[in-house]
C-alpha cells in the first residue's frame, strides 16, 4: 500500500531524511520510533505529500507522491493524518468539524456527511458529544474526534504521528484503544509513537530511525527481543527502564 524508496530529503544544507526505504502492506501497522529530530515526521508527512523529497520515490497505493502530475490534494483525502495536536475547528461543532472536509473535498451532500460523521463518532464512543464545540472536550476525546474525522474520508491508510504524547497519562489509553481497534479491523497504519505497548500489541513490523536514516526494520518480535543495532539498543533501554 506504502512504498518508500531511497528517498533523501535536504532542508538548504541539512539533510533530513537518507536513502530511506521501507514498505507497508495492505492491512499491515508499522510503527516509527527514535530520537527526537531523527526525521520521522518529516518521512511521515512525505507520504502524503506534506514534505516534498528531492530523492527516490513514495508510491501509496501505486500513486507517485512526488510525481508532479499527481494530483496531491486528492490523494491526500484518501490517506488520513492524525497529528500530536488535533487541530479542530474551534468555531466549529463536533457534527460540522466532522463533515466538514467530507463536504468540501469529496463533495458529499451534508445529510450523508452528518450521517457518516455521528457513525463514525459513535465509533470512538463520542455520540453524546456531537453538538459541543472541541473547547469542551478534553484532550484526549478531541484526539478521538480527530480519528473519526480522518476515518469518515474512507482512507485507504492512516498516518498518526505521535498522537499520544501532547496527552495527559491518563487520556493517553482511551486513543491507544481506538488504534488498536482500527488496526484489529485491518487498516492500515504508519504510527510514529513511543507507546511500545501499542507497538507490541498491533504492530506487525517496527522501524527505528536515527539522524535520518531508517537503522532497524525488523518485525515486532525481532525488534523487541534483540534489536540489532546499539543505537535502537539503547533507544529501547532509555524508553522501556521505567
Ligand atoms: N522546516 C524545517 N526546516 C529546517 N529543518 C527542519 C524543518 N523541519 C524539521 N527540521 C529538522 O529536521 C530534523 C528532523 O525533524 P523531524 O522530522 O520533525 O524529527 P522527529 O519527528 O523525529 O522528531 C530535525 O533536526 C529538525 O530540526
Ligand atoms: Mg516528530
Amino acid at each position: 500500500m506504502i512504498s518508500i524508496k531511497n528517498v533523501s530529503k535536504w532542508y538548504g544544507d541539512f539533510q533530513v531524511l537518507t536513502d530511506c526505504s521501507t514498505e507497508v502492506q495492505k492491512g499491515e501497522v508499522v510503527v516509527v520510533c527514535g530520537p527526537s529530530g531523527s526525521g520521522k515526521s518529516t518521512l511521515i508527512k512525505c507520504v502524503n505529500g506534506l514534505e516534498s523529497f528531492q530523492q527516490g520515490t513514495i508510491t501509496v497505493d501505486g500513486i507517485s507522491v512526488g510525481d508532479p502530475k499527481t494530483n496531491l490534494p486528492k490523494l491526500r483525502s484518501r490517506v488520513g493524518m492524525v497529528f500530536q495536536h488535533f487541530e479542530l475547528f474551534p468555531h466549529l461543532t463536533i457534527t460540522e468539524n466532522l463533515a466538514l472536509a467530507q463536504t468540501k473535498v469529496l463533495g458529499r451532500n451534508k445529510d450523508a456527511a452528518i450521517e457518516k460523521g455521528l457513525k463514525l463518532l459513535d465509533r470512538v464512543g463520542l455520540k453524546a458529544h456531537a453538538h459541543k464545540h472541541p473547547g469542551q472536550l478534553s484532550g484526549g476525546q478531541q484526539q478521538r474526534v480527530a480519528i473519526a474525522r480522518a476515518l469518515a474520508m474512507d482512507p485507504i491508510a492512516m498516518l498518526f504521528d505521535e498522537p499520544t504524547s501532547a496527552l495527559d497519562p491518563e487520556m493517553i489509553n482511551e486513543v491507544l484503544d481506538v488504534m488498536v481497534e482500527l488496526a484489529k479491523e485491518g487498516m492500515t497504519m504508519m504510527c510514529v509513537t513511543h507507546e511500545m505497548g501499542f507497538a507490541r500489541k498491533v504492530a506487525n513490523r517496527v522501524i527505528f530511525m536515527d539522524r535520518g536514516q531508517i537503522i532497524e526494520d525488523a518485525n515486532k518480535d525481532e525488534f523487541f527481543g534483540s534489536p540489532r543495532s546499539e543505537r535502537a539498543q539503547a533507544f529501547l533501554s532509555k524508553i522501556l527502564a521505567h
